[in-house]
């Protein structure tokens, strides 16, 4: 079967990229309303993209047009956290995209726990496994939706205690959620180990 991207909607390239684009992580994220609300939710078009300095990207959609509230706290203050969620928090991580005024605070709806920040003003949840305090770096937009892709550098990890051993996340124990297409989530499956693959000097 053969699809032409150019008699796709977006709507319909939305559920397609979103199908084939999986397991995808997802940044759980908590911003500042302009009146001081803790705003928080989900966003699974996730990456990082530099190591040094830490850098994280989110894409971020419109709904009717308007820019989500995440969206726009950021760039209005420059400041959020972005959470990874463990399968205990699954159902709060789902409950959190639903929809709410700018002043209501879905961290307060969830009855979630937040902890004040080192570096920022943003509060992070006490809840979540790991957490990253980050600085709005650059807002791209893309496409006919004007999809905003907005990356932030992380000036401070909080992660729980017992996950990192010898510099490395303990993946089995981090137990972290996916998003599939929908709402539709995944867990880890089995783990497979490979031999490193040695490069050959010229
Ligand atoms: C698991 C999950 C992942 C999501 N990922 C994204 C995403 O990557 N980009 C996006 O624009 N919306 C995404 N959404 C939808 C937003 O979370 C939803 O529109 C939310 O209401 C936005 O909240 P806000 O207006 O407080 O920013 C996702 C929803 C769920 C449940």
């Amino acid at each position: 079967m053969k699809i032409d991207p150019a008699e796709l909607g977006a709507e319909k390239a939305y559920r397609l990229l979103t199908g084939i684009v999986v397991p995808r992580p997802i940044a759980w994220v908590t911003s500042l309303s302009p009146g001081g609300a803790v705003n928080l939710a989900p966003f699974s078009a996730f990456t990082f993209v530099s190591p040094k300095p830490p850098m994280l990207a989110i894409s971020v959609g419109r709904k009717a047009g308007v820019y989500k509230d995440t969206a726009r706290n950021i760039l209005a203050r420059e400041e959020y956290v972005i959470h990874i969620a463990d399968s205990p928090l699954l159902s709060a991580v789902h409950d959190s995209s639903a929809e709410h005024p700018p002043e209501v605070s879905e961290v307060d709806m969830l009855g979630l726990e937040t902890i004040a920040s080192d570096h920022i003003a943003v509060p992070r949840l006490a809840a979540a496994p790991i957490a990253m305090e980050c600085r709005f770096r650059q807002c791209l937009e893309f496409g006919e939706t004007r999809s905003r892709l907005i990356v932030g550098e992380v000036v401070a990890f909080h992660i729980r205690d017992g996950l990192l051993v010898n510099d490395k996340i303990e993946t089995e124990s981090l137990d972290p959620i996916a998003r599939i297409a929908g709402p539709r989530y995944a867990r880890l499956g089995e783990i497979v180990t490979l031999k490193p693959v040695f490069q050959t000097s010229k």
